[in-house]
């Protein structure tokens, strides 16, 4: 089990097999899938071929998306972090920034926490020139988010039938931004 990153409330570590629970009560509910082409997953078969296919990424791409877990419970809170991204925009690939939590978790500040942190690491050690993130036209929290942590808006595109938005933030835009933070 690797840990990456300890932020105040969160720690960020490998996804691993043993969180097929927690990840399926996390893609199992309507209401996470919402903006995500309403899709929900109806079995845990399907969890553990996203873990497999998350533990590949590691291997592969040297990143993949990690687990958040409550420091003081030890709860499986989500996921965040960032995925080389090579199915999303068509034109290209890039690093892309994402995070989705179990909704007994939303409105804490959790998703802004983890995702600082994983810009942070993408940057000092990952050394990244560029990290990009899409969300829905009409997912205000996400939208939210990507622009409070620095992101900028560079244009909207089509996925699976939806606008999204598609942002992205440079190394020299990050290290402005987080005097800011
Ligand atoms: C999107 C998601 C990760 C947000 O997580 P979260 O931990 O609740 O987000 P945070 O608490 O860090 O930030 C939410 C921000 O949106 C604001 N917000 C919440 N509901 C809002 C609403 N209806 N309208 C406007 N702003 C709203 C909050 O006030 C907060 O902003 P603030 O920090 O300026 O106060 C979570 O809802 C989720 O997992 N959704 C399902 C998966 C998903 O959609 N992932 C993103 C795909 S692009």
């Amino acid at each position: 089990m690797k840990v990456h990153i300890e932020t105040d409330r969160l720690i960020l570590r490998d996804i691993e097999t043993y969180d097929a629970a927690g990840m399926f009560q996390l893609d199992s509910n309507p209401e996470v899938h919402e903006f995500l082409g309403k899709k929900p997953i109806k079995t845990i078969e399907e969890t553990r071929k996203m873990i497999d296919s998350v533990r590949n990424q590691y291997l592969r791409n040297g990143i993949g998306r990690w687990a958040i877990i409550d420091k003081k419970t030890a709860d499986f809170i989500g996921w965040t972090g960032l995925k080389y991204e090579e199915g999303l925009r068509k034109e290209f690939n890039y690093y892309d920034l994402g995070y989705r939590l179990r909704s007994e978790y939303w409105g804490k500040g959790i998703a802004t926490e983890a995702a600082l942190a994983s810009l942070k690491y993408g940057f000092e050690k990952l050394n990244l020139k560029e990290i990009g993130a899409a969300a829905d036209i009409n997912h205000i929290v996400s939208n939210k988010i990507l622009r409070k942590i620095g992101l900028k808006f560079i244009e909207t595109f089509e996925y699976d039938s939806a606008l999204h938005n598609w942002y992205k933030i440079e190394k020299a835009e990050w290290i402005n931004s987080k005097n800011k933070h």
